[in-house]
């Protein structure tokens, strides 16, 4: 951020995504965002990293509703594609790395499950799909059926 960051426009806080309120009281101290006008909040790769028993959809909830109407909610989460074994063993293998080698344990979710997260948002187009299918810039892309990570833009009602 030094090289390429406007000083007037963006900033960098560390916090913890379950703080709610506080992170939230934090990012409005900054003064960087107006809380008048819509917002993009970006929970990026972040979600399948938080157990069910931590309960991510709270802070989620907590952050949605301060939104002013017409924000927007981009949201990405691992998915697994199919009940297939060998691709079920194949993210058992995975998770078990993460939660042996890595700080974080790996949580996959449904697809109704993901959608969840985004409460009365509404999905823009081409709604919740898998990543490679998110407006692709070319046809280039990796099969989307293997991605088993899916993303979307959900959009605040006015
Ligand atoms: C895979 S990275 C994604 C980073 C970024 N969103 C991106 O797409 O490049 C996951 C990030 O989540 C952060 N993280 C994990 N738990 C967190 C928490 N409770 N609060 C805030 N950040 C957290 C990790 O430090 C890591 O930087």
């Amino acid at each position: 951020m030094e090289d390429t960051a406007d000083p007037e426009r963006h900033y960098a806080l560390f916090g913890d995504y379950f703080d709610g309120e506080d992170l939230w009281q934090r990012v409005l101290d900054e003064g960087g965002i107006d809380p008048d006008e819509p917002i993009c909040l970006l929970i990026v790769t972040l979600l399948h990293f938080m157990p069910d028993e931590r309960h991510p959809e709270r802070p989620l909830a907590y952050y949605r509703a301060q939104l002013p109407p017409g924000s927007l909610l981009a949201l990405t989460h691992v998915s697994l594609n199919t009940e297939d074994d060998e691709v079920q063993d194949a993210f058992r293998t995975v998770a078990g790395q993460y939660t042996n080698r890595a700080t974080l344990p790996l949580t996959q979710r449904s697809r109704d499950e993901i959608v969840a997260l985004v409460g009365d948002f509404e999905f823009v187009e081409p709604g919740l799909v898998w990543l490679p299918d998110w407006r692709p810039e070319s046809t280039d892309t990796i099969d989307a059926a293997e991605a088993n990570i899916v993303g979307g833009v959900a959009r605040k009602p006015v």
